[in-house]
Order: structure tokens, then C-alpha cells, then sequence
């Protein structure tokens, strides 16, 4: 796990490259406003589990078994095409957030251990999935940015959770929600409001949109803010690694980079 700040004396912002070398069709970022269906909603109790998902930290957390039978039951063909592949991630498609990933119990335990402050901070939890990073914010008293690709996972399994975890008034002031690709998205973020704290976990797996994500950060970190980035060495089968991201941050020469957590695993 890596965190990064701006480098002293960083250079004003440059536009990140934006020459991709994919040809995939990236959906546009958009925002999602929560519906009063959705705040009204009522999940039986099979539809969710209630666990310690974090030391000391106890939430409620929409079943992805649940989930994927109901978006392939509405024809939702993303997942209907990850299903029958058996794959967590389909390029551009489907990016993987309806399941938890490793490294964020790892970044929910860290900033639990260091006692990062979050009171009264304005956080993204930038790839957020099942949002445990972003809940654990908003437990903390933070405003709270979640962000997926597929408004598909924030419909079904984000803002659901927000919603069993979190009374209407904390859900309707201190939450926001956006769809879509990181390239688009700084753009579509007030330009005036810049993050305390951006954290990531498990979204550096591939390469292609690495410039993307640290577009993200150059653009929408505060002066004195911190990037925590969660993932792994590397990704087999995807290309992506820690390694080389941080080395594309620090060719940039803006922000410093400094590791703070390995898993005894090594990877
Ligand atoms: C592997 S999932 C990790 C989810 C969650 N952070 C976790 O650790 O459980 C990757 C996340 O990054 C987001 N993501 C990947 N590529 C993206 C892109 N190009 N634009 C926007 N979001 C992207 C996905 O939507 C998803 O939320």
C-alpha cells in the first residue's frame, strides 16, 4: 500500500496525457441522485449479512450472490457476459465491483490501526465496489464520494449499502455517487471542492488507465491532502502493478510517494 501527497514546491498541474491506447468505449462519467424509492427501500434480511468486516467495525453489507442473480435476471448483460466467462473483470464492461477485493480490508484496517482522522473530511472512495472504504469514512463523520464505473454496482450494491448502514440525512447530505470513467470524471467534479483524502483500493491492475486515475488525483487532491493507494505487486493476467504506477507518479515529479504497508504475504 502506498500513500501519496504532493511533492513541495510541485509544479502546477499539467493535463495528464489523455492518448489511450485502447480502443474500447469508455462509458462517461455521470452522477447518480439517489431516487426517494431508494431511500425508502426495505431489505429483508436474507438480502444482506451483518458482520465485522473490519476490526471493531461492524456493517451491513448487501449478499453479491444476491446481486448478480438479480441483474442477470433483469438482463443485465455485463454481468451476464462476466458470469458466463467466470471472470471479475470485463474491460471497459464491467470492472469488478460487486465483489470485495483483498486490499480493502487491508486499507480499512490500516487507516482503523493509524487512526487516520476523518472527522469533518471530504473523502473519495475513488473504485469504491461495495463502498466498505467510504462507509468506514462516513462511520468516521466524513462526506463521503463514492465512485464506480458501473452504475449498475452503485444502484445494486452501493448505495444499498449506504442505505442500511446510514440514516436518510446522513445518505442525502453527506453522500454523493458517480458512474463511469475515471478520464471523464475531474471534469464532471466541482471544479472548486478538492479531496482531503482520495482512497483506492484495487484499481491499478490495468495499465491503460493508469494516467487516468492519476489525472484524478493531480486534479482533485487538496494541496495538503493524501492518496491512499491499496493493490497489489502485480497483476498476473491484467499487466498492471504497483510498481508501475508509482514510477508513472513519480516521472511526474509532483507528487511524493512514500510505501506504508505489505502483506506478509509479499504480494
Ligand atoms: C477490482 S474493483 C475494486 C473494488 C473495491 N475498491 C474493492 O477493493 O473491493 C475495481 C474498481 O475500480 C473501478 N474502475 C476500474 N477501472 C475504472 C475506470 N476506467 N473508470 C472508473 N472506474 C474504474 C471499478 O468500477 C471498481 O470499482
Amino acid at each position: 500500500m502506498f500513500k501519496f501527497r504532493f511533492a513541495e514546491g510541485a509544479a502546477d498541474i499539467d493535463e495528464v496525457d489523455s492518448e489511450q491506447k485502447d480502443k474500447l468505449e469508455w462509458i462517461s462519467a455521470s452522477k447518480l441522485e439517489i431516487t426517494p424509492e431508494q431511500i425508502e427501500a426495505k431489505y429483508e434480511a436474507y438480502y444482506y449479512t451483518e458482520t465485522e468486516v473490519l476490526s471493531g467495525c461492524n456493517l451491513k453489507l448487501i449478499r453479491s450472490d444476491k446481486i448478480m442473480q438479480d441483474l442477470t435476471d433483469q438482463n443485465c448483460q455485463n454481468i451476464i457476459e462476466a458470469e458466463s466467462k467466470h471472470s471479475d473483470l470485463i474491460p471497459a464492461k464491467y470492472e469488478g465491483g460487486l465483489k470485495i477485493w483483498e486490499c480493502t480490508f487491508d486499507l480499512g484496517q490500516y487507516i482503523l490501526e493509524k487512526e487516520i482522522e476523518l472527522k469533518d473530511k471530504f473523502v473519495m472512495d475513488l473504485g469504491c465496489g461495495a463502498g466498505v472504504i467510504g462507509l468506514l469514512s462516513l462511520r468516521k463523520n466524513s462526506t463521503v464520494h463514492f465512485q464506480d464505473y458501473n452504475a449498475e454496482v452503485l444502484k445494486s450494491v452501493t448505495i444499498p449499502n449506504v442505505i442500511l448502514n446510514f440514516d436518510r440525512t446522513i445518505v442525502l447530505t453527506r453522500c454523493e455517487f458517480y458512474a463511469g470513467d475515471w478520464a471523464s470524471l475531474a471534469t464532471l467534479l466541482d471544479e472548486s471542492k478538492k479531496y482531503d483524502y482520495i482512497f483506492t483500493s484495487e484499481t491499478i491492475y490495468n495499465p491503460d488507465n493508469h494516467k487516468k486515475l492519476y489525472g484524478i488525483f493531480k486534479r482533485k487532491l487538496k494541496a495538503d491532502g493524501v492518496v491512499f493507494v491499496a493493490g497489489k505487486t502485480y497483476y498476473f493476467g491484467v499487466g498492471g502493478g504497483m510498481r508501475q504506477f508509482e514510477n508513472l507518479i513519480l516521472k511526474d515529479g509532483c507528487f511524493d510517494a512514500e510505501p506504508v504497508w505489505r502483506s506478509q504475504h509479499g504480494d
